[in-house]
C-alpha cells in the first residue's frame, strides 16, 4: 500500500475523507476509518464561533484522541480572531493537523472575506498563513481551489509552502465553478510541480477514475467528499482496487449495521433530533445502488426519532439470522 507523509507523520494510505459541513462529524470519520481511510477531516469550524464560546461549535471540536489522524478545519477572515481561536484549540481540542479552509464558495463565507475569497491575493495569503503557522501548536495544512475567478493556483501553493504549510489539498475548480462541471486535474498537476510538500487531489474522484487522476495530477493522495457520504465502504474499495483485489458488493445487513452505528454515534455527538435529520439523507445513500430499496428509503426519509429508525431497520438484521439458520 502506498503511503504519504505529512510533517513527519506517515499516513497509512493515500485515501482521505474530505471536510464536509453538516456531515464529517465524528460518526462519519469513525466509519471512514473503520473501512480504512488514512486521514479524515472535521467539518469546517468558525474561528468567530470558537471565540464566542459557541456551545454547538465547542461540541463539534474533537475532544478525545481519535483512532487515526484527524485534521481540524478552521475558517475565518479577521487575523486577530483566527489567531485567538487557534490559541484556544491549541489547548482545548485533540487533533493532528490544523487545516485552514481556503476553498469554501458559500456566499455567507465569501461576504466575510473568508474561505476561497482569500485565494485572490497570494501575498496577503502568505502573511496570514505565516501567522497561523507560527501560532498553531500543530502542523498546518490548507485546502484550496484553483483560484477565485481565475486560476492562480501556482502562486498560491508557493505562498502556502513558503508560509510553512505542510500539506495542500486542491479542489480542481475555481470558486466561480462551484461544485459542478469538469475538474481541471491538469492544473492540480501543474501546482504539484511547484512545491515539495505533499499535495492531495480533490474533485469528483472515485474508484473508476482514480488511476487516471493519479496519472494526470501526480498527487500524493486523493480526497473524497460527496462520494464518501453514506458510503464509508468506498475506502475499502479504494484499498482493494490498489491491491488488485475484487471489490465486494454491498451487503444489506452490513449497510444497515453501518446506518445504525452512524445514527448512534451521531446522536451521542449532536443529540437525537439533529442526528435523525442528518441520517434521513445519509441512510438512503448507504442503500444506494442496491435492489428493491425504494419503499425502505421512502420510509427512512420520514424518520424523526431513534426508535423509528430502529423499528424500520433492526428487523432487517434478524431476517439475515433467520436466512442463515
Ligand atoms: C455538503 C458539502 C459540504 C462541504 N463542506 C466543506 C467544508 O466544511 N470544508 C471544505 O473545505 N470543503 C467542504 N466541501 C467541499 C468538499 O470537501 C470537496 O472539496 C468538494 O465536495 C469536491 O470533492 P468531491 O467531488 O469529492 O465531493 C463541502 C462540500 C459539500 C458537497
Amino acid at each position: 500500500m502506498k503511503t504519504f507523509t505529512v510533517a513527519g507523520l506517515e499516513i497509512k494510505n493515500r485515501y482521505v475523507q474530505a471536510p464536509l459541513a453538516g456531515y464529517s462529524s465524528f460518526a462519519m470519520r469513525e466509519l471512514a476509518r473503520f473501512y480504512g481511510a488514512g486521514l479524515t477531516y472535521t467539518e469546517m469550524t468558525s474561528a468567530n464561533a470558537i471565540n464566542y464560546k459557541n456551545k454547538k461549535t465547542d461540541e463539534m471540536l474533537p475532544h478525545q484522541k481519535e483512532r487515526g489522524p484527524v485534521a481540524l478545519q478552521l475558517f475565518g477572515s479577521q487575523e486577530d480572531v483566527i489567531l485567538e481561536a487557534i490559541k484556544y484549540i491549541n489547548d482545548h481540542a485533540v487533533f493532528d493537523f490544523l487545516d485552514f479552509n481556503l476553498g469554501c464558495p458559500a456566499r455567507k463565507v465569501l461576504r466575510q472575506k473568508s474561505g476561497s475569497y482569500l485565494l485572490k491575493d497570494p501575498d496577503h495569503l502568505y502573511e496570514l498563513m505565516r501567522k497561523i503557522v507560527l501560532t498553531s501548536s500543530h502542523p498546518v495544512t490548507a485546502k484550496i481551489r484553483l483560484g477565485y475567478d481565475k486560476v492562480n493556483v501556482k502562486e498560491n501553493v508557493k505562498a502556502l509552502e513558503a508560509a510553512g504549510v505542510c500539506l495542500i489539498a486542491i479542489h480542481g475548480r475555481t470558486t466561480l465553478e462551484g461544485f459542478v462541471g469538469p475538474v481541471h486535474y491538469d492544473q492540480i498537476g501543474e501546482a504539484k510541480k511547484m512545491v515539495q510538500i505533499p499535495v492531495i487531489a480533490n474533485g469528483n474522484i472515485n474508484v473508476e477514475n482514480i488511476d487516471e487522476v493519479e496519472r494526470i495530477t501526480g498527487a500524493d493522495a486523493f480526497m473524497f467528499g460527496r462520494e464518501a457520504i453514506g458510503n464509508p465502504k468506498l475506502f475499502e474499495d479504494l484499498i482493494n482496487h490498489e491491491e488488485g483485489k475484487e471489490i465486494r458488493e454491498k451487503i444489506l445487513q452490513e449497510q444497515v449495521t453501518c446506518i445504525l452505528r452512524h445514527l448512534d454515534l451521531e446522536i451521542a455527538e449532536k443529540g437525537e433530533k439533529n442526528a435523525c435529520d442528518v441520517l434521513r439523507g445519509v441512510s438512503c445513500l448507504y442503500l444506494k445502488g442496491m435492489d428493491n430499496m425504494r419503499a425502505l428509503k421512502n420510509q427512512l426519509v420520514h424518520c424523526s426519532s431513534r426508535s423509528e429508525y430502529y423499528n424500520l431497520l433492526f428487523p432487517l438484521l434478524s431476517l439475515k439470522a433467520e436466512e442463515d439458520k
